[in-house]
């Protein structure tokens, strides 16, 4: 604890009932030691500088995003310690944090963090480069509630391995509130992520308002009951469930997750996980119907018809208001688990076919050559637009469209291959990276969840860059993603319980080279950091973690530890 000599005498002097007001705060020692860990940190604990009621931020003159900065790190400090700094626009000075855009470096993400007894200096290549100095600096900070910061002497030099650090959200087996959906994204922003994948519509509900088709959320958003249990369970709890998102809503988000750094990418799954479209417009799939949003889970045979010239048309329209909401440059199509049952049988799907003039090989069935002529013919318009379109492993069928990137789930070999024909990758293997598998062994204490055994260690030691591809391939790995699938996560708290601290996890996978990586010292680090959801409120799993306190209940699992 310091204490300002000048104060002292001040305090003896006005004794009684000033000297609660002179006392200073405690002084609480920042630690450098966070996740994802920074490149470099080379740290003197001599010479330290204080952050203290009313310490300034300072910020370049009119530069909005670089106030915003400002202003984050000012309400994260509030949050975690109660001091109140101000911020203000003004050259980098003593006594001052200062935030600039002076760092020269390669990488757009880069920052460095300066600090001496004088001043604490954040460089950013870009605001967004600023923004990663500021979460460093509020993690080392830690939680200390009513206190000041020692932030001891260092400068630490940083910057992303990835430039594609990716988390994904399913919205349609469940609905997420847009104050959710804004938590997750604070969840993100903490983790150094920089893409949220939002999967706006499946098979049980669409949740994106659509001007042309009005009827895909007055229809589409709604099922009549849920499966309860597992899938098959045969049990239906009887009560209606549905939710969506306005446009101006999704702009919301779109803007909360900009200010963050965050792009948001939208995906519409097509041509399968279509069903609740086709509940809306019957006419959009093979047999005309009728269909139901559908109760359970799992992947329906009720997909669009690629025969129809008006389901071309439907792709195009829907995909015209996504991109007027969304500014990525990525839009998700989905093309996963498109069965071709109903194409196999369907007079107009095999007109197609015929008209195309597709045929079977021993590579790909006539019918995975049409799913490919609907991917292209997304593709080809997402394109016109000045967009790229992503899609998962299956856009793979039939033929990869000429500049897609894939995003390989069904392990790495799809990614693989496309990374070979020199296409962009994006990896998430749902071997290492679907946060909706189970996290601990003992399957019959947790919440019930989809399957699989994915524990944080598994998801720590993930790479991402094959050893089998050359050098040169090596380079279309872009980035690496953890997918969020909520058939069986009904809540947000079991949201936060499934993400976290696995996402921890992934921030190093995404963030570090892999020879800074250690598991066992990413466990010593991780306490801090979930001092820091417990502190904002979010739910974590506790009993993955080797050190936390065993007999504090987890109110989302069965039982202690
Ligand atoms: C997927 O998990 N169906 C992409
Ligand atoms: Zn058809």
């Amino acid at each position: 604890m310091a204490i300002n000599p000048y104060l002292k005498l001040y305090c003896m002097l006005f004794v009684g009932a000033a000297i609660a007001g002179c006392s200073e705060k405690p002084v609480v020692k920042a630690d450098y030691g966070i996740i994802p860990l920074p490149k470099t940190i080379v740290a003197n604990s001599e010479n330290s500088f204080i952050i203290k009621d009313g310490t300034t931020i300072v910020f370049p003159e009119n530069n909005p995003g670089m106030q915003r900065n400002a202003e984050f790190l000012a309400s994260y400090l509030k949050e975690q310690t109660g001091l109140k700094l101000k911020t203000k626009a003004g050259e980098p000075r003593d006594g001052a944090i200062c935030l600039t855009l002076d760092l020269q470096n390669d990488n757009t993400e880069a920052y460095s963090l300066k600090s001496d007894k004088n001043r604490i200096t954040i460089a950013g290549t870009s605001e967004a480069g600023v923004f990663y100095g500021i979460q460093a600096l509020r993690k080392s900070a830690g939680v200390a509630e009513d206190s000041q910061i020692e932030i001891p002497a260092a400068e630490i030099n940083d910057a992303p391995r990835f430039a594609y650090r990716g988390m994904h959200l399913d919205v349609a087996r469940h609905f997420f509130t847009i104050d959710e959906v804004k938590t997750y994204i604070d969840m993100l922003a903490l983790h150094n992520i920089n893409r949220f994948h939002w999967h706006l519509s499946d098979d049980q509900g669409w949740r994106i308002e659509i001007k042309k088709y009005p009827k895909l959320t007055s229809v589409g958003s709604k099922r009549a009951e849920t499966v309860v249990g597992m899938w098959n369970s045969g049990v239906y709890d009887g009560t209606p469930y549905g939710g969506f998102y306005t446009q101006e809503e999704a702009k919301e988000i779109v803007n909360y997750a900009t200010e963050r750094y965050i792009t948001v990418i939208p995906e519409i799954d097509l041509p399968g996980h279509m069903q609740a479209a086709i509940t809306a417009y019957p006419e959009l799939g093979c047999t005309g119907g009728p269909y139901e949003v559908w109760e359970t889970w799992g992947v329906s045979d009720q997909v669009l018809c690629a025969g129809n010239d008006s389901t071309l048309q439907f792709i195009k329209d829907v995909l015209a208001e996504i991109i007027e909401i969304f500014p990525s440059e990525y839009i998700h199509i989905g093309g996963d688990e498109c069965p071709k049952t109903e194409w196999e049988k369907c007079p107009k799907c095999q007109a197609r076919i015929k008209a195309l003039g597709l045929t079977s090989d021993s590579k790909h069935t006539k019918e995975q050559r049409l799913q490919s002529f609907v991917i292209n013919t997304a593709e080809q318009f997402v394109n016109s637009k000045g967009r790229k379109i992503i899609g998962w492993t299956e856009i793979m069928e039939g033929g990869l469209s000429p500049n897609a990137t894939l995003m390989s789930w069904i392990g790495e070999s799809g990614g693989i291959e496309a990374a070979q024909m020199h296409h962009d990758v994006i990896m998430t293997p749902m071997d290492y990276m679907y946060f909706n598998f189970y996290q601990a062994k003992d399957t019959e204490k947790e919440p019930l969840a989809i399957g699989g055994y994915v524990p944080m260690e598994k998801v720590y030691g993930f790479e991402p860059v094959p050893e089998v591809l050359n050098e040169e391939e090596r380079t279309y790995i872009k980035g690496v993603q953890a997918n969020l699938w909520t058939e069986y996560i009904q809540t947000f708290p079991l949201i936060q319980y499934m993400a976290l601290p696995r996402m921890a996890a992934l921030a190093e996978v995404q963030w570090c080279d892999p020879s800074q990586k250690n598991y066992q010292d990413f466990l010593k680090r991780l306490p801090r950091l979930t001092a820091l959801y417990k502190h904002l409120g979010w739910t974590y799993a506790k009993h993955v973690l080797p050190e936390e306190a065993a007999a504090e209940p987890d109110s989302i699992r069965k039982a202690l530890r």
